[in-house]
């Protein structure tokens, strides 16, 4: 279904052609002075020259020709400006379309089209921290855009499964324990079912082995062995990463379940590495990738670059691949798997020249044709109250399960303190609210700024904040309860100023999340529902709904809201979080 602009202004163009103008001059705009109308035509001014005329004559008759019932108000002022004020027969008619069609009436522009969004980045064995958490958010929030728009989207984990880390895990497994079969050469028979440690072990095992590494030449060196070892397929070695894999990736996926983020791909750089070899070799061949110092590099550097970027290091000169080999090969992957019409990833912006370097190499090489957009989303940082990136209380690094708690603690603290729900429905609550109090906190930002994350402003049930959105969401589900079976009453026209701008508000839905998901900027989203809410709760204060005694009035009201309601939820659904029913 069409938005609404392009409605009025087809509608513009129709009556400009009416008047004998040319209909090319009629976009019409929401008003940036809502004092005086809801929306202008500013086209009669630039007419007036083609036509040579004043303008005012261009609007004047320009107004004559629009369908008066379409509009409360059309005014041609001075000196030239066409204001207007929809009626509420136009806008009844708008919403009650809205409330009929399947999702809003949004029209479905990705159908047919795959993207892959790539926005975890977790490095097994290693705890989630902070760094993962913009990633988690954001990117599962453009994912579930891009699904709302019919695309088949991809969100792909794209794990730290391959590398040093991995051959320091062995390499300190094996100084612990060198009587474990998977460090004999020799032993040829099935290995343990049972992983020889579990993921709090893991998880200090890969600290204590990456201190050691520097300290102790000896143990570097074999540390890097087994790596090069697991990745020649030594048995043994396979069979404890394939142990560090089970038990990472279950510990990640009870952690993301928690974010309410969910990944369609599972696969990792493992998964890229057997085709490293032939992409490498192909490169060369081709003349593609140079030696440079040893090292073998794809010159990647364009006349109109304006800061220099240095080639893309494909083979270092100790013969080992890094993480833009990785990636590469991922997109070769990718594209052989998955076919897409674009793939995005979601990370930290000092990560910017490393994405620019590939894609500029993986369209110089030909893996990715011209007709599957690259896009890099680089977030900005997390900081704490100090402006520095946020630590933890004795300054280490914080760890996402840590965050996530104090936020819940916070939450649930006030959820118990004002009673707001019966004692079995106090953990459900506090979790959704908790959610949506981290993301929004996020999402609400540019994702491209640091912010600054603030427990008691996120959590607020007031201001700009998810707590709030969920609040209004909270009342009117209160009041379609009270009133009862409310979902098949159609839209009437506004009672009152209020119900009018509530009405308006609705109408912006898909011009907003069509902004989101060209900009990928789901701030935009957060932006549209903070602004819709303020109308909800504008309306609630100022008109009497279950009091009201006329039963069709009643019925309108109720409707109005419900749709608010549907609205709001279709919102923050796609941002990754939900409203409880009470709060
Ligand atoms: N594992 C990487 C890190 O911890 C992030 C991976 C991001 N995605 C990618 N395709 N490079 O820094």
């Amino acid at each position: 279904m069409e938005k609404i602009l392009d409605l009025i202004t087809e509608k513009m163009q129709k009556a400009f052609s009416d008047a004998g103008y040319d209909p090319a001059f009629s976009r019409v705009t929401v008003s940036n002075r809502p004092d005086l109308c809801e929306y202008q035509c500013n086209g009669a001014l630039a007419a007036a020259k083609q036509y040579r005329c004043a303008p005012i004559q261009i609007a004047k008759a320009v107004a004559e020709k629009l369908d008066a019932r379409d509009y409360d108000m059309v005014e041609a002022v001075m000196p030239g400006f066409l204001n207007l004020k929809l009626s509420g027969s136009f806008l009844q008619s708008y919403l009650e379309r809205m409330r009929t069609a399947e999702d809003f009436g949004v029209e479905k522009t990705g159908t047919g089209k795959t993207i892959v969004v790539d926005y975890g980045g977790p490095n097994v064995a290693k705890p989630l921290h902070i760094g993962h958490l913009r990633s988690a958010i954001i990117g599962e929030s453009l994912k579930r855009l891009y699904k709302f728009y019919g695309y088949h989207a991809i969100g792909d984990i794209h794990l730290g499964d391959w590398g040093l880390q991995m051959g320091l895990i062995i390499a300190e497994l094996q100084r612990r324990q060198p009587e474990l079969p998977y460090f004999d050469p020799d032993f040829t028979g099935e290995y343990p079912a049972q992983a020889p440690f579990t993921i709090s072990e893991l998880e200090e095992i890969y600290p204590t082995a990456s201190a050691r590494k520097k300290e102790d030449e000896a143990f570097a060196q074999q540390a890097h062995t087994a790596t090069f070892e697991l990745q020649q397929g030594r048995r043994g070695y396979r069979a404890l990463w394939q142990h560090i894999m089970n038990i990472s990736v279950a510990d990640l996926k009870k952690n993301y379940d928690n974010l309410n983020v969910s990944f369609e791909s599972w696969l990792g750089e493992s998964d890229a590495d057997p085709l490293i070899p032939a992409m490498v070799q192909d490169l060369k061949d081709r003349g593609l990738a140079v030696e440079s110092e040893g090292a073998w590099v794809i010159p990647v550097a364009e006349d109109t670059d304006k800061k220099e970027v240095p080639p893309c290091i494909l083979v270092k000169s100790d013969g080992s691949a890094i993480y833009a080999t990785t990636d590469l090969a991922t997109l070769i992957q990718r594209m052989r798997d998955f076919h897409p019409d674009k793939i995005l990833y979601v990370t930290d912006k000092r990560q910017s020249l490393h994405f620019e370097q590939v894609f500029r190499a993986a369209r110089k090489a030909g893996i990715v044709p011209e007709t599957t957009a690259l896009e890099h989303l680089g977030f900005g940082t997390m900081n704490g109250k100090d402006g520095k990136p946020f630590k933890t209380r004795d300054g280490g690094v914080m760890r996402l399960e840590q965050l996530v708690k104090e936020m819940t603690d916070f939450v649930r603290a006030k959820v118990v303190e004002n009673q707001i729900v019966a004692e079995d429905a106090v953990e459900d609550t506090t979790r959704k609210i908790a959610m949506a109090a981290l993301k929004y906190g996020d999402l609400s930002n540019q994702p491209t700024k640091d912010y600054i994350f603030d427990l008691d402003r996120f959590a607020a049930f007031e201001g700009n904040t998810g707590p709030y959105i969920l609040y209004t969401i909270v009342r009117i589900k209160s009041i379609l309860a009270k009133y009862g079976a409310w979902e098949n009453l159609e839209i009437q026209e506004p009672a009152n100023p209020f119900a009018k701008d509530l009405m308006i508000a609705i109408t912006k839905f898909a011009p907003a999340l069509e902004g989101a998901l060209a900009a990928s900027a789901p701030n935009l989203i957060c932006a549209y529902i903070y602004e819709l809410a303020g109308c909800v709760n504008k309306f609630y204060h100022e008109t009497r709904i279950l009091g009201e005694e006329d039963q069709n009035k009643q019925a309108g009201y109720i409707a109005l809201i419900g749709l608010a309601k549907d609205v709001l939820e279709q919102c923050i659904d796609i941002l990754g979080f939900s409203a409880p029913e009470k709060m």
